[in-house]
């Protein structure tokens, strides 16, 4: 018999006030909000004040573990999806095991920029149905603020920080029903932090860089497709879903997808307006929200999706 991974809970976490576009151009940024909310439909972000991905993800996990009802003792994995880790390592995944108190658990890190958090939930997916494991706790966390250019306009008004996630435990019915991973390294350049550390100092560049047409156009043209894999794999079309969640960057990008899909904008939950793109946190934010307001309920059917950096895409069909 196939066992599921059932979300069982979620959380969410923003650092500080909502930090709006004029308050980037009262900070002397060249820009403007009707540049910023015409172009990508971001109105405001928060920003961490010192807090770290290890801290945002635990008040975060905090919230699913209450929501699943269940204590962390009793996890036996942690996957934290983050490319803003607190240091080198240890990874970001056992400073919040330490930090909420579990002992014993498999934890790590999972690296795929944007799609993080899709990329971390398939990977914990697939411990849960090997039978391997039962109690996953998967986190997006991410301090985008900390390797943002503040003079490239370009970048710096895009993203935000935050954590969201999500407890899954293996159930005989519903769950995750499907996954789809991809990733294209030849287009490792449209997106990247191009720095090293050696010899104790940064080399290179130390910020986020983007190409951003190039981001877009990738974007626009995977999600879609992705979206129909993912459903075709569960023996669905797009159209049947209920809820589309797709990576939070820019609302032209998800009213597209939406658009390729068959789904009216009803079905989409957008939190980009007030949270920017929060990277690996933005579609766990996303699903918490979701799900608390009351909209995702029981038995619904919800698609993820995740783009980024690597160049990376996936998506992950889950009844609720
Ligand atoms: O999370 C990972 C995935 N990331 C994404 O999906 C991001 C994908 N890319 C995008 O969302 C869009 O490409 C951007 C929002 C980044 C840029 O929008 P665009 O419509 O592609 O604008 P553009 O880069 O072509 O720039 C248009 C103009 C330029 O001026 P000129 O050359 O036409 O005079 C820019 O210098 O807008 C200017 N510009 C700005 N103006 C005011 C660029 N950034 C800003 C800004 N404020 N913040």
């Amino acid at each position: 018999m196939r066992i599921f991974s059932r979300v069982s809970g979620t959380g969410g976490y923003l650092p500080g006030n909502p930090v709006r576009n004029d308050d980037l151009v009262a900070h002397g940024i060249e820009t403007s909000d009707a540049w910023i909310v015409t172009r990508t439909g971001i109105r405001a972000r928060h920003l961490s004040a010192g807090e770290t991905s290890s801290q945002m993800a635990r008040k975060a996990a905090l919230k699913a573990l209450e929501m699943a009802n269940i204590a962390a003792a009793e996890l036996d994995l942690i996957l934290v999806a983050t490319s803003t880790p607190d240091y080198i390592f240890p990874s970001t995944a056992c400073l919040l095991q330490g930090a909420l108190g579990n002992k014993g658990a498999t934890a790590f890190d999972v690296q795929a920029v944007c799609s993080g958090f899709v990329y971390a939930l398939a990977v914990a997916d697939k411990f849960i149905q090997s039978g391997s494991h039962k109690k996953a706790l998967v986190v997006g966390a991410e301090t985008f603020s900390r390797i943002l250019d503040w003079s490239d306009r370009s970048t710096c008004v895009l993203f935000g920080d935050g954590a969201g996630a999500v407890v899954l435990e293996a159930a005989e019915t519903s769950g995750v029903l499907a996954t789809a991973l991809h990733a294209d390294g030849s287009q490792a350049g449209i997106l990247s932090v191009p720095g090293q550390i050696a010899g104790g100092v940064v080399t290179g560049d130390p910020f986020l860089r983007m190409e951003g047409q190039a981001v877009f156009k990738s974007a626009v043209r995977v999600l879609a497709a992705v979206a129909e894999e993912c459903c075709h794999a569960a023996g669905m079309e797009t159209g049947d879903i209920d809820w589309l969640i797709p990576h939070q960057a820019n609302i032209r990008i998800i009213e597209a997808t939406g658009r390729k899909m068959g789904l009216p904008m009803e079905k989409v939950v957008v939190t980009l307006d007030r949270h920017g793109n929060t990277s690996a946190a933005s579609v766990p934010l996303a699903l918490d929200e979701a799900v608390r307001d009351g909209r995702i309920r029981r038995g619904q059917k919800f698609l993820l999706e995740g783009v980024g950096g690597g160049f990376t895409w996936g998506a992950a069909l889950i009844e609720f």
